[in-house]
């Protein structure tokens, strides 16, 4: 049987995003424990339109999107603080999500999602992470217990690898513990299918 499928989303449309590197590190943390992963960077975030709730059918980038959520066993979100909390990009791709709403299964529901956010300073990485964290339960996820929250500067050195072993550590945590979420959960449904 294939891995989960991780899907993240998130970083910046900067080149050289650092929040986007994050998640990259988080994502082939997953790998490394039997994953398969989808990333929609802040290059593709940029790309989707804003969010209108109105009649009008989907993009095909917003189509991609929710149908990548539906089709997920766990999530990981990156954001910068932006202003003390999450970037307009990343809510705005969370927005989108409002696509599944009609669904069986509607947005982030029986997800674990994990939480990466970068800052200049801590004061926007903790209050960040709590905004996340509150949408996550406000879309019916499961917000793994750890989320990190990084210092934006001097996060990686030129080969892309964390300077810090304890950054490392906090990226690898948020990706184990949605790893472990979503295999328990697995198992869970496939016990219930016999
Ligand atoms: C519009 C804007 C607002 C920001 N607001 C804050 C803030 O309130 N607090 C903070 O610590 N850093 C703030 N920053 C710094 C960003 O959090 C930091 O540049 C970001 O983590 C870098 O992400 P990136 O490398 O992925 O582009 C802000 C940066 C921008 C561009």
């Amino acid at each position: 049987m294939s891995g989960p499928l991780i899907v993240g989303i998130g970083g910046t449309p900067r080149a050289g995003s650092a929040t986007e590197r994050a998640l990259i590190l988080a994502l082939r943390q997953a790998e490394a424990g039997g994953a398969r992963t989808r990333l929609f960077s802040g290059e593709f975030l940029e790309r989707l339109p804003h969010f209108n709730p109105g009649p009008a059918g989907p993009s095909a980038e917003q189509a991609e999107l929710a149908q990548a959520v539906r089709d997920a066993d766990g999530i990981i979100l990156a954001t910068p603080g932006y202003h003390g909390s999450l970037s307009g990009v990343v809510k705005n791709a969370l927005d989108t999500l409002e696509l599944t709403s009609r669904d069986e299964r509607p947005y982030f529901h029986g997800l674990p999602v994990g939480v990466i956010v970068t800052a200049a300073g801590p004061q926007a990485g903790g209050a960040t992470l709590m905004a996340v964290r509150g949408i996550i339960h406000a879309m019916r996820g499961w917000p793994t217990p750890y989320g990190a929250a990084l210092s934006a500067a001097n996060l990686f050195d030129a080969s892309g690898e964390c300077l810090e072993t304890r950054d490392a550590g906090q990226i690898a945590t948020v990706a184990d513990q949605v790893m472990e979420f979503a295999q328990m959960r697995r198992a869970q449904l496939q016990g219930a299918d016999r």
